[in-house]
C-alpha cells in the first residue's frame, strides 16, 4: 500500500505519518511539502531514513509536478493535509489560502481521476460550520450542520470540501473528507495558541488573549485525530463526511491559565489584546457518527494530554527556539505589537 501524504511536514501531518509507519510497518509513505513558514523537515527527521518513506518538497498547486509523482508512485490512496492553516494570516492575506486550499485540492483530485486512487481524503476542520453561540450549550456541529464560514480561511476549507464531494458525485472518485475540531500536542507551530502561550510563558512575555478569552475551543489531543483518519481511509464510506472531536470544549482564558499553574508562571503575564476580525465564538462537535459508524472515540483525556504537550515543549526546546528565533519575528512583531 503506498500513501501519499500532502503537508506531512507540518503540525498534524507529521504526526500522521508517525503513527502510519508506526500502526501499518509495510506500507510506503510519500510526503509531499512545499516547506511554507509552517512546513519543517528537521520535524521529519526521525523516519528520513526509513526505506519505506520518501520525502518530496513539492507545491501541491504544481500540476506537472504533482502529475509526475503519481505516475512514479502510482499511491493508493492520497490524505490531504497541505494547507494555509492560521486564521490570523488569513484575514492578514486571503490570496494564498485560495491557491493552496482550493487550487492545491483540485490539482490533487485531478491526479487521482487520471492515474487511479482506492481512496483519496481530505482533512477538513470544523470551522466550516462557523460558530455556536454561548448561551446555546446544547447545539453542537453534526455533519449536516450547514456550511456557514467566518474567515477567510474557513471559507477556503469549505470551498475545497464542496469541490471534493462534487468529483465523488460527478467522477465517482472514491473521496471522504473529515472535520476536525481543535488539535494540540507534539510540533504544533507555535504561532497557535497553546504552543504560543507555552513559549511566551517560558520567556515571561506577555500572554496576548483576544478580547475577553471567553471564546469556545473543542480540544483534541493530535493522536486522536491521526487515530480516526486511519479509521475512515480503511473503513469510511466513500462520499461520506465524518466529524472528529472529543466534548472537550474550553474557554481560551482558562487554557491560558491552566498553562500558567502549570509552568509555575504568574497570571499577571496575560493581556487583553484587541479581538480576531470576526472571531467565531464557539466550535462543539457531534462525533456520533464516527463512534456509532467506525468505533472511534478519543483515548487522551485533555489533563493528560496537556501535560503531555507541555512536557514536549520543555523536553523539545530547540525544535521551537528555532522556529521564533527566524522569520517568525517579523510575524509576531506585525501581529501583536500595536494590538
Ligand atoms: P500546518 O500549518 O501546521 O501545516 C501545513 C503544512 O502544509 C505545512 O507543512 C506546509 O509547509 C504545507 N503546505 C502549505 N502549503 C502547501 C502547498 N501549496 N503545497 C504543499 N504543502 C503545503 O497545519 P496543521 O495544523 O497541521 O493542519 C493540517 C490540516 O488539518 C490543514 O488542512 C488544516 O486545515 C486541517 N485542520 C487543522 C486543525 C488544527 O487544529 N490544527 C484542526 C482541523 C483541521
Ligand atoms: O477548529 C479547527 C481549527 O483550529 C483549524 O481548522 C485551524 O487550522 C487551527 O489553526 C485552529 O483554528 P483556531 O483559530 O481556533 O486556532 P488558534 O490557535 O489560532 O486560536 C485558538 C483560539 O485562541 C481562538 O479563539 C483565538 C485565540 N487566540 C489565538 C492566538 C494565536 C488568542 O486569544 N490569542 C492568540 O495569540
Amino acid at each position: 500500500m503506498t500513501v501519499i501524504v500532502t503537508g506531512g511536514a507540518g503540525f498534524i501531518g507529521s504526526n500522521f505519518i508517525f503513527y502510519m509507519l508506526k500502526k501499518h510497518p509495510d506500507y510506503r509513505i510519500v510526503c509531499v511539502d512545499k516547506l511554507t513558514y509552517a512546513g519543517n523537515l528537521s520535524t521529519l527527521e526521525p523516519v528520513m531514513k526509513l526505506p519505506n518513506f520518501r520525502f518530496v518538497k513539492l507545491d501541491i498547486c504544481d500540476r506537472e509536478g504533482i502529475y509526475k509523482l503519481f505516475e512514479e508512485e502510482k499511491p493508493d490512496i492520497t490524505v490531504n493535509f497541505a494547507a494555509e492553516s492560521h486564521v490570523d494570516r488569513s484575514i492578514e492575506n486571503p490570496d494564498i489560502f485560495l491557491k493552496t486550499n482550493i487550487l492545491g485540492t483540485a490539482v490533487l483530485m485531478d491526479a487521482c481521476r487520471k492515474y487511479g486512487i482506492k481512496r483519496y481524503h481530505q482533512v477538513s476542520t470544523d470551522e466550516v460550520y462557523g460558530d455556536l453561540p454561548l448561551d446555546r450549550p446544547d447545539l453542537f456541529f453534526t455533519e449536516d450542520t450547514p456550511i456557514h464560514t467566518s474567515s477567510p480561511y474557513s471559507s477556503s476549507k469549505a470551498g475545497a470540501d464542496l469541490l471534493v464531494l462534487s468529483y465523488y458525485r460527478t467522477f465517482d472518485l472514491p473521496v471522504t473528507v473529515s472535520r476536525c475540531s481543535n488539535n494540540y500536542g507534539p510540533y504544533h507551530f507555535p504561532e497557535k495558541l497553546i504552543p504560543l502561550m507555552i513559549a511566551n510563558a517560558l520567556h515571561d512575555k506577555p500572554l496576548p488573549v483576544y478580547g475577553k478569552g471567553l471564546n469556545v475551543r473543542d480540544w483534541l489531543y493530535v493522536e486522536d485525530h491521526c487515530k480516526a483518519l486511519d479509521l475512515i481511509i480503511h473503513k469510511g464510506r466513500v462520499g461520506e463526511v465524518y466529524n472528529i472531536g472529543g466534548h472537550n470544549e474550553m474557554r481560551n482564558i482558562d487554557i491560558v491559565k491552566l498553562i500558567c499553574r502549570e509552568l509555575g508562571k504568574p497570571e499577571s503575564l496575560i493581556t487583553y489584546v484587541t479581538d480576531r476580525k470576526g472571531h467565531d465564538m464557539r466550535y462543539a462537535i457531534d462525533p456520533t457518527k464516527i463512534k456509532n459508524e467506525l468505533g472511534w472515540t478519543p483515548e487522551t483525556k485533555f489533563e493528560d494530554g496537556i501535560k503531555k504537550t507541555i512536557r514536549w515543549y520543555l523536553d523539545n526546546r530547540e525544535w521551537w527556539e528555532t522556529i521564533i528565533n527566524g522569520e517568525y519575528r517579523d510575524y509576531y512583531e506585525r501581529m501583536y505589537a500595536n494590538r
